[in-house]
């Protein structure tokens, strides 16, 4: 049997075995960008360790070079090269949700290029729990930097189909694995300051930190100041079409949602909704799971105008809140 290896406008599409891996991880080596995937979103991985590798990741997704990635890692050892004056709260949590979707912000260590932290005196560092993932950073025996493997302020990839959609002809292969099983980022936590800061809320819940390490304060962003994450200050996530959040009481934003859409569609606009009373009986991880891909599938569509419908912010639902108010053009509180 001849094995046909597929190739999307110049970008290869690698199985996720051995032997696809063994490929992807050479081609890491030689400072190639290779997407692959975790168990949060898909990322567009290099090596951690080539300044110019790095910046070809800059350059594929058209992200802004003051925004630093996330470096992912498969043993302590890494962790050890990568950063310095770790604090015993960052071993713990490494102990508990590792390997697993929490990214530590500690200080870096000299072995970290200027290209990833984005010359802050910190690194993010992250251990995912994906097979796939933890084979190829076994495999490149690097640790590889890797944001999301979306154009810049498009929705995160959780398919290779996804991935292709923005970025074929753009990177050297995706390492098609499937659907992520998560569906948002990692939570990106700050220990470099007096109490440990969540960055960014995700696949780790803040009760979860809560729960081993006490209080986690959260980092907002203030016009008058530098964000602590330069993340942040970026709109993100976000669809062609406007969305539109609407939070408050389940009867209040249902009866909105229902006025809205017969307002838009009566002046002959196309409606995608994020939010129904059957969607409402999902769990929060299955809305998770599908929340990308759906605000993906409202550009393919050719939606004009997206209502989605706020949640409550237990649990994974911080995350998924957050994601909604960062792709929001509007947030309407009923
Ligand atoms: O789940 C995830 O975290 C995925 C997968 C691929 O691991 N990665 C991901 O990377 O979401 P990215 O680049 O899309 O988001 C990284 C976030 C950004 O908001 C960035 O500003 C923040 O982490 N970040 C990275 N390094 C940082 C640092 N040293 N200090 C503060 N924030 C940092
Ligand atoms: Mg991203």
């Amino acid at each position: 049997m001849t094995v046909k290896v597929l190739k999307v406008k110049g970008t290869l599409l690698i199985p996720p075995d051995a032997k696809g891996i063994g490929r992807a991880a050479r081609i890491i080596r030689r400072g190639g960008l290779v997407a692959f995937p975790t168990e949060t979103v898909y990322g567009l991985g290099a090596a951690a360790t080539c300044e110019e590798a790095v910046s070809g990741i800059f350059a594929a997704k058209g992200r802004p070079a003051d925004n630093p990635l996330i470096v992912h890692v498969s043993s302590l050892d890494q962790v050890r090269q990568l950063a310095v004056d770790i604090p015993s709260t960052a071993f713990r949590l490494m102990d508990r949700f590792w390997p697993g979707p929490l990214s530590l912000v500690l200080t870096r260590s000299p072995e970290v290029t200027d290209a990833v932290s984005a010359g802050l005196p910190t690194v993010a560092l992250r251990m995912p729990a994906h097979p796939v993932a933890l084979g190829l950073i076994r495999a490149a025996a690097i640790p590889i930097a890797a944001p999301s493997a979306n154009r810049s302020s498009r929705p995160s990839p959780t398919t290779a189909c996804h991935v292709l959609e923005d970025l074929a002809g753009r990177i050297d292969a995706v390492i098609d694995g499937g659907s992520c099983a998560i569906g948002v980022e990692s939570t990106v936590l700050d220990l470099t300051g007096l109490r440990p800061v969540i960055l960014r809320p995700g696949g780790v819940s803040r009760e979860e930190l809560e729960s081993l390490i006490g209080p986690v304060e959260t980092a907002r962003l203030k016009n008058d100041t530098a964000p602590l994450s330069p993340g942040m200050k970026y709109r993100h996530y976000a669809p062609l079409a406007p969305l539109i959040l609407i939070t408050g009481t389940p009867r209040r934003r249902a009866a909105l949602i229902r006025s809205l859409t017969s307002a838009y569609r009566k002046r002959g606009m196309n409606v995608g909704l994020l939010s129904s009373p059957h969607q409402r009986k999902r769990g929060k991880n299955e809305i998770a799971r599908m929340l990308y891909s759906a605000l993906r599938r409202m550009d393919s569509r050719g939606v004009d105008i997206i209502l989605a419908e706020g949640i409550t912010t237990r649990g994974i639902g911080e995350a998924l809140m957050n994601r909604l108010q960062k792709a929001a053009l509007r947030v309407i509180k009923t």
